[in-house]
């Protein structure tokens, strides 16, 4: 490790509080001169180091992508991708697909971010979390893909509640709303292994308007979504934070999600039951009026109709 490298891990370490140039110096046995220069290096490299006569240095989560602060809240063990610019982080997840172990990547910026129904997904730099979960399917595992979408809007619902302290809404299948804008959209991709044409690896991708002004947004979807803007700024609460909280929710919730214990929670959630809806699904629209959505995530209608997959497009308040 370079002299630079360990005054970062060591205020990284200590990155709610001031740290000495003294105890920096006495803990890394290197003189004061070499710490200096080293917090000059870090800050001609963009760390925001704060620096404080008498206190000494702070280095601050200033909401840029960083894997050691995403690390520093993470309990979960997943390996971890950051990149500045990719076309998307789905696409990205699918060449690695040869990975063994689960991995994230995660992106400041996509140039080609996608959606359901291959729908462009807006996704400015800086402000956005674009991420994907990478998964092994064993042959022996039952791959639930609708609840796994599921799971992942659950999680992403419980770090909503643990960092802002405030329940989201989820529309069927799985945005999630806070107000009724659309704030998130998740999209699970199955990636066949070509010799048996079994699924032997997913991708959960997920992509949330984190700190995203309105503004950044193509103008015809600008009355449609929001962003976690002001929460995340009244709580403090940076990318690197809410990213590792939702890993956190996510590799919890993973382990057992086939049995989908989390679904009591997801329905008193739903903005869609009791409501008349407009759901579409391929070229069928169809209305009705919904009566709940079942265990394995099926959206059920009070005439009986059961959908594992559509679109809510209207709901009638
Ligand atoms: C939807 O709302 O239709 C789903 C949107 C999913 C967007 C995420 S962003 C990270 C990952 N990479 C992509 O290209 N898409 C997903």
């Amino acid at each position: 490790m370079t002299t630079e490298q360990k005054v970062y891990q060591l205020l990284i370490n200590h990155s709610n509080t001031y740290l000495s140039g003294e105890e920096i110096s006495n803990q890394l046995g290197l003189s004061r001169t070499a710490i200096w220069k080293a917090i000059n290096n870090l800050k001609d490299k963009g760390y925001e180091i704060l620096s404080k006569p008498r206190f000494g240095y702070q280095l601050v989560d200033n909401g840029k992508l960083d894997e050691n602060f995403i690390h520093k809240w993470m309990k979960s063990n997943f390996a971890l991708t950051l990149l500045d610019t990719v076309d998307s982080t789905n696409t990205q997840a699918k060449l690695l697909a040869a990975a063994d172990k689960p991995q994230v990547i995660i992106a400041n910026e996509q140039t080609a971010g996608y959606g359901r129904y291959r729908r462009d997904f807006s996704s400015p730099k800086n402000d956005g979390i674009y991420m994907s979960i990478l998964l092994s399917n064993q042959p022996d595992e039952t791959l639930n893909p609708g609840l796994l979408t599921t799971e992942t809007a659950m999680a992403i619902y419980y770090a909503i509640q643990e960092c802002f302290h405030i329940s989201p809404q989820i529309k069927w299948v799985n945005d999630i709303l806070i107000n009724n804008k659309k704030i998130c959209g998740i999209l699970t991709e199955g990636v066949a292994d070509l010799e048996s044409g079994y699924i032997s690896r997913i991708v959960v991708g997920i992509g949330i308007n984190y700190t995203t002004p309105l503004s950044d947004f193509p103008q015809d979807i600008q009355d449609k979504v929001g962003s976690l803007r002001e929460l995340a700024s009244k709580h403090h609460v940076s990318r690197n934070h809410f990213i590792a909280s939702i890993l956190n929710h996510f590799s919890v919730l993973y382990q057992d999600y086939q049995a989908g214990a989390f679904m009591d929670e997801y329905r008193k959630a739903s903005i869609v039951i009791g409501k008349e809806v407009t759901i579409q699904q391929a070229s069928k629209t169809i209305t009705g009026t919904v009566a709940t959505i079942n265990n394995d995530g099926n959206l059920i209608l009070t005439d009986g109709q059961i959908f594992t997959s559509g679109e809510v497009t209207k709901i009638r308040y």
